[in-house]
């Protein structure tokens, strides 16, 4: 028996039939760009994400894109960001000829670490300060970053932020008392629906949640090149819409995310339970919950990554016994080819460069067995063992 990182057939089996009749709907009804369902979307996730509105995009990159260029970022200016994500959190960036500065993480969550990032903007001098245009934290695998401390900080600079939620919708943070959700903390929330996200289409497609309908209202204006109407274009924006058939897919599958996060929150606590009782806790990392576990969803465990030192080896082990796994990401952006004009080195971000040499994502989604997850930990013992 072979077992996947990620199987997505145990969801769709409930909703097949309700999903191919909705696409039949829209391909029968012929209106293929923007209309009824990307309304409907859009109110929905607002109302799920606790915003003031909701703009739905092509994909996730474009989500970031777009909020970067409604906030006019371009040469010269700064965006900071974490150095260790998916590679679109800084491609975003550089596409738009703006810097991307990086800011190493916290080892135990992955996500940027506040403290380097007060000491990042202190040591800018004023002109370079004044260049800081955004600031892009990423809630990876699924659990908020430290946004309390980040808002602060962000505040007290006047630093616009674009969070990007790709892996973390409904994910929860506390900031001072107040339970908010992911992409209900910055200016803009970026989220992706690539099928492998906790809610995810079947194929491409984002949305941007925000709190000010100004902004709303000018995402919506470049979703369609800038245009109010048809070729009258006031500003330079793209084609970001998102495809109804996606939106129609998503609208379906929104009332389950909750159940499916729970069961994705049950499989990590599960393993969480074998990891520790294995004797292991020496050689494998469980993941930690930064944020109160009181909370409905302090981390939806879009991954649940480890660590652990002898990680190639372990992956190449698990594969040859048939265990699918995934390394969430091996390189730092700062090592990555397409940045080196930017300047970085080998050492110049030691956690992020230990994390991508020990980081293995396990399978975890809903769907998963408990005799599955069992064998993945028996299996990581054996390797051990051997
Ligand atoms: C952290 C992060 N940011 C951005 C993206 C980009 O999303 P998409 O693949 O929908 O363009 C992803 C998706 O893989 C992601 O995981």
């Amino acid at each position: 028996m072979k077992i996947p990182l990620l199987d997505l057939q145990p969801p769709l089996k409930d909703l097949r039939d309700e999903i191919v009749e909705a696409v039949t709907r829209v391909i029968d009804s012929t209106r293929y760009i923007m209309g009824p369902e990307i309304d409907s979307l859009e109110k929905e996730i607002a109302e799920y994400c606790g915003t003031e509105d909701a703009v739905g995009v092509s994909s996730g990159t474009d989500a970031l894109l777009i909020s970067l260029m409604v906030l006019d970022i371009g040469p010269g200016d700064i965006v900071l960001t974490t150095n260790f994500s998916f590679f679109a959190t800084a491609g975003v960036i550089s596409r738009l000829n703006a810097t991307p500065v990086f800011v190493d993480i916290n080892p135990e969550t992955f996500n940027i670490d506040p403290k380097k990032l007060s000491v990042k903007l202190a040591e800018m001098d004023e002109e370079k300060r004044e260049r800081v245009k955004a600031l892009i934290p990423v809630h990876l695998f699924g659990q908020c970053a430290d946004m309390a401390e980040i808002l602060k900080i962000a505040e007290n600079y006047n630093i616009p932020i674009i969070e990007d939620c790709a892996q973390a919708i409904g994910a929860e943070c506390n900031i001072d008392g107040e339970i908010r959700c992911a992409g209900n903390i910055g200016d803009f929330g970026c989220f992706s629906f690539f099928p492998s996200k906790n809610l995810g289409g079947v194929g491409d497609g984002g949305i941007v949640t925000v709190k000010k309908s100004k902004l709303a209202e000018l995402l919506r204006l470049k979703r369609v090149h800038g245009a109010e109407r048809s070729y009258y274009h006031r500003v330079i924006g793209g084609n970001f819409r998102l495809d109804p058939i996606q939106a129609t897919v998503i609208r379906i599958k929104l009332p389950y995310l909750n159940e499916w996060h729970k069961q994705r929150q049950k499989n990590a606590k599960y393993y969480n339970k074998l990891f520790t009782e294995s004797g292991l806790n020496e050689k494998i990392k469980i993941p930690i919950i930064m944020h109160s576990k009181t909370m409905q969803n302090p981390h939806i465990f879009n991954q649940y990554v480890i660590r652990t030192k002898k990680r190639d080896e372990l992956q190449t082990f698990l594969d040859v016994q048939g265990i699918s796994s995934g390394v969430y990401y091996p390189i730092p952006f700062h090592m990555q080819e397409c940045f080196k004009f930017l300047g970085g080195k080998k050492g110049d971000f030691p956690v992020s460069e230990a994390a991508a040499n020990e980081v293995l994502a396990l399978p975890v989604y809903p769907g998963l067995t408990t005799d599955m997850q069992e064998r993945v930990v028996e299996k990581i013992k054996l390797f051990h063992l051997s």
